[in-house]
């Protein structure tokens, strides 16, 4: 029987989600102590493959099966290990030296269960000026895919192009933790932020579809040009009217925060970008003053409070103000990614 993957949060129901990220919750609760009526993974590895940097993802993913009584071991793919080929038929005589169809059946002989996270630059290659593949391509996240194909063991998506479910579900967590429980209907604001780069969108869908899944009313606040990839703000507008809430987008990075309970900042790049050279895809220099969080822009919010993913570029995304107040959420999100992973990695391979 094929395994159950956690690849997007769209593979699964509100219901299923909402369920783990308030089961995240009852094992923080928990704190240090015996986790309460938790799988024990002792003897079981989780294998965690990063392409890409990351502090909270490795360290939560670590952390969680260790809480669980297993182990995880990660390796940062590419120089740790070959270079890994997912194209069908294709001659391998270049760079790459281990297929996914050797790599998938034999991390499922190792390990229990893997880990990966692989999102490409929007922008493409290594190099500045380097173009690279378009939304469109990359939305596939065809490595990931072909992975889970391979597998026999649960995959879990630690980010890809088109989603970020663990984050998803830590801020579901903490959305839940931030309405006593009782987010729906509730005023929640995704609102961009300039950044000097162009971002990918995987964060934004998944904490998009966060809130739509526990009905919430929606504002997603972006310039013009910069909405979220359709299919996913149709998606989360279906979620979001089926459990109460609704979605709406506006251009006004002010008056969109009217109302607010809670304000998440992130950037993200124009869909039409990905695969534009680095300085053409970058967000243009004039969007910066409106489009960073400041003291000036809670104030508009009904004490919101503020959430971002991490890592934040202080003074860009938002002022010093608004991370130091009380009202930020950021250190308390960023914990319920350890909960979040206990959760996912107890109902995957508990
Ligand atoms: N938010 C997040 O995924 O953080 P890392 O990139 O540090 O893992």
């Amino acid at each position: 029987m094929k395994p159950r993957h956690f690849l997007s949060p769209l593979d699964w129901s509100s219901e299923e989600l909402v369920s783990l990220a308030q089961t995240a919750l009852t094992y923080k609760a928990c704190g240090r102590g015996r986790l309460l009526d938790a799988p024990d993974l002792s003897g079981q590895l989780m294998g965690l493959l990063f392409f890409n940097p990351s502090v909270r993802t490795r360290l939560s993913s670590e952390a969680a099966m260790a809480r669980l009584g297993g182990q995880a071991s990660a390796l940062a793919a590419g120089t740790q290990t070959w270079q890994f080929e997912d194209r069908e038929g294709v001659t391998m005589d270049e760079d790459t030296q281990e297929h996914v169809k050797e790599l998938g059946p034999v991390l499922s002989q190792i390990c229990d269960g893997i880990g990966i996270r692989k999102a490409e630059k929007m922008s493409g290659g290594s190099q500045a000026g380097q173009a690279g593949a378009s939304w469109e391509e990359l939305s596939k996240d065809r490595f990931l895919h072909a992975l889970a194909d391979n597998a026999q063991v649960p995959v879990v998506n630690l980010e890809s192009n088109a989603f970020h479910p663990c984050q998803g579900l830590a801020d579901m967590a903490t959305l839940l933790e931030l309405t006593g429980g009782k987010p729906q209907g509730k005023r929640y604001v995704l609102t961009w932020a300039w950044h000097p780069k162009a971002l990918p969108v995987a964060t934004p869908h998944s904490q998009l579809l966060a809130a739509a899944d526990l009905g919430m009313r929606i504002t997603v606040a972006r310039p013009e040009g910069y909405g979220l990839c359709p299919e996913v703000m149709g998606a989360a507008a279906a979620r979001c009217a089926a459990r109460g809430g609704s979605l709406e987008e506006s251009a006004d990075p002010l008056g969109a925060l009217d109302d607010a309970i809670v304000v998440c900042a992130k950037s993200w790049g124009r869909l039409d970008s990905y695969g534009l050279p680095v300085e053409q895809a970058s967000p243009a220099a004039d969007l910066r003053p409106d489009w960073r969080v400041d003291e000036t822009k809670m104030a508009r919010t009904a004490n919101a409070h503020f959430m971002h993913c991490l890592p934040i570029r202080r003074n860009v995304i938002a002022t010093d103000g608004v991370l130091d107040s009380e009202r930020c959420a950021v250190v308390q999100q960023a914990g319920n990614r350890l909960w979040s992973a206990v959760s996912i990695f107890a109902r995957l391979l508990g």
